[in-house]
């Protein structure tokens, strides 16, 4: 019996699958127990799968199978925890399991529409004429592939993200993963923090004027960062879209938010973990400049996983140097040394 506290509702189940994207399918045969893993997308409510009009897996068509997806959050070792028993030793996840019978899809606008979907989960950037029943491009492949779906009559998830642990625990194993710094992990810090909105936020991501960090944003925060730094002189004639592109796909991005929730302050870094990082668009909300929360960020930022190994930490100003200064930087090389190239 699942405890109500790992418990997740049907529709973050079917997000957990729908974020996967392959889903396992069990189910038993003639021939005894079968399980495949295919490429999924939810659609409509149903689990949907597409594959060649033969094989193995037609046999599982019009029997009762079970689904399987499951998102790993985060290995979590032994020594996040005590410095000698490896029986701390955990992994953070999320799975869903979901039961019902796989049926054959047979309206070709429905296995059009299932089609399409599968190709904006795996192809997002598109690329191709959209798949629909009447185009002549997509004749052939309609009638030709297997799509099934199944319409889950039970759908389980759960979300093992230490609900359980006590504040202590979790406060370890936020410091663990913020200290190993491994990919995933920073995401990982936030799915647990947001597994546990009551527990204290670790002091490292506080700053003033009631601010917390968060060291993992993403296309949540990312408008917010945009709009603080639309306008500021170094991205004068940059789109934003480019401005958004660049957060997301950076290694390394910290904002900070209000009380409210708000995003008051962001900076970012790119780097290769060894060399070289360099620093850019930090920003603070004009109306909460001059009271440390600029020092705060990019101290914090200096910290990162993805920066604090670098060497060298480079990054231009105009006319913040006095600011930088503070957090120990110092004119770098003389411009002729610096080179660069823009391209529009
Ligand atoms: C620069 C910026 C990020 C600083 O943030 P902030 O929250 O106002 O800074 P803090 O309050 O943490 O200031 C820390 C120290 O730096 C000093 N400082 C802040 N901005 C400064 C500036 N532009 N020039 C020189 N010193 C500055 C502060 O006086 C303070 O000094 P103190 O320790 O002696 O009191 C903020 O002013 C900002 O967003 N500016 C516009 C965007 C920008 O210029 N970004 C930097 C581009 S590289």
């Amino acid at each position: 019996m699942l405890k109500p506290c790992f418990a997740m509702s049907e529709s973050e189940a079917l997000a957990v699958l729908s974020r996967t994207g392959v889903f396992r399918i069990a189910g038993m045969t003639e021939d005894g127990p079968l399980l495949r893993t295919v490429d999924g997308v939810v659609h409509d409510g149903m689990l949907c799968f597409h594959g060649a009009d033969r094989g193995t897996k037609l046999e599982l068509v019009g029997r009762e199978v079970m689904v399987a997806g499951e998102e790993v959050v985060a290995h979590l070792p032994s020594w996040f925890f005590d410095e000698r028993r490896a029986c701390p030793a955990t992994t953070y996840y999320r799975s869903v399991y979901a039961w019902g019978t796989i049926e054959r899809v047979a309206d070709r606008v429905t296995k059009a529409a299932v089609l399409q979907a599968l190709m904006e989960h795996h192809q997002p950037e598109g690329r191709h004429q959209p798949i629909t029943a009447d185009d002549p491009l997509y004749a052939n492949a309609i009638d030709g592939l297997f799509v099934g779906c199944i319409r889950p009559r039970r759908i389980e998830g759960k979300a093992k993200l230490g609900q359980h642990k006590g504040a202590a625990t979790i406060a370890r194993a936020l410091d663990g993963l913020w200290q190993r710094g491994a990919p995933g992990d920073l995401a990982a810090i936030r799915a647990v923090r947001e597994a546990h909105p009551g527990r204290p936020t670790p002091t490292w991501m506080l700053g003033p004027v009631g601010v917390t960090f968060e060291v993992a944003p993403d296309g949540r925060e990312v408008e917010a960062a945009v709009a603080l730094l639309e306008g500021q002189y170094w991205n004068e004639g940059v789109e934003p879209r480019r401005i958004r592109s660049a957060h997301l796909a950076s290694p390394a991005w910290i904002v900070a938010r209000d009380p409210a929730g708000t995003v008051v302050a962001t900076a970012r870094a790119v780097g290769d973990d060894a060399k070289i990082a360099i620093v850019y668009d930090v920003v603070v909300d004009p109306a909460l400049r001059g009271r440390g929360l600029g020092r705060a960020m990019v101290g914090l930022l200096l910290q990162h996983p993805r920066v604090r190994g670098a060497r060298r930490v480079l990054l231009r100003t105009r006319d913040a140097q006095g600011f930088y200064t503070r957090l120990g930087f110092s004119p770098y090389v003389s411009s002729n040394e610096l080179l660069g190239r823009t391209t529009s």
